[in-house]
């Protein structure tokens, strides 16, 4: 079994916040186990924790169509996780301290899939991350190094789904950008990695 398969088969039974009491299966995460880049949402919804894979509801079918769309790249290109692993209760947004709680989980998934590039959605994932009080419109529209990786912060499919005035081309821009971020992170790696 692999270190991330380990992980994923600990953090199944885990107990640490309220958020364990309401939901079906813990939604730890999907795809490529060594991805570049990796898509961080906030939180299980009632689809999500159904099936136990996030986004799998409405915004993960507009997230998969964006990646192929700007990105050519499918759900096993990449990995996709949550600020938290299980879904908070009425879709209410993760809260401080459910995140803190839940925060080794995702930093033990960044240690081992180590992805030069993480596309954080919405406000939640993005401020959270990054430590910064500015909302997601604020934000977004560039590139962020952290923590030896890069962060590009895009909104929420959720909020282009409602309608939300420029989301939905503000989140094409921001992968086409995810996308260039990841090309200059992985040509870098390879260069130095040949010497
Ligand atoms: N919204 C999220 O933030 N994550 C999911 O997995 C599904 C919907």
């Amino acid at each position: 079994m692999s270190d991330l398969a380990a992980l994923a088969t600990e953090a199944a039974s885990c107990t640490r916040c309220r958020l364990a009491e309401g939901r079906t299966q813990v939604v730890f995460g999907t795809g490529h186990p060594s991805a570049d880049l990796l898509f961080l949402g906030e939180g299980p919804g009632a689809d999500e924790d159904v099936a136990g894979l996030p986004f799998v509801g409405r915004s993960g079918k507009l997230l998969d169509r964006m990646m192929a769309e700007e990105m050519g790249l499918t759900r096993a290109d990449c990995y996709i996780a949550n600020m938290v692993k299980c879904r908070p209760p009425g879709n209410r947004d993760p809260r401080p301290d459910e995140m803190a709680t839940c925060r080794p989980w995702l930093d033990a998934q960044l240690e081992h899939i180590d992805p030069r590039v993480v596309v954080t959605l919405g406000n939640v994932a993005t401020r959270t991350l990054l430590g910064r009080p500015e909302g997601i419109t604020r934000l977004r529209g560039q590139a962020y190094p952290w923590d030896g990786r890069v962060v590009v912060p895009t909104y929420h499919p959720s909020a282009a789904l409602r309608g939300t005035l420029g989301a939905m081309a503000a989140m094409r821009a921001d992968l086409v950008r995810a996308k260039q971020a990841l090309e200059r992170a992985t040509s870098v790696t390879i260069r130095s990695r040949g010497g």
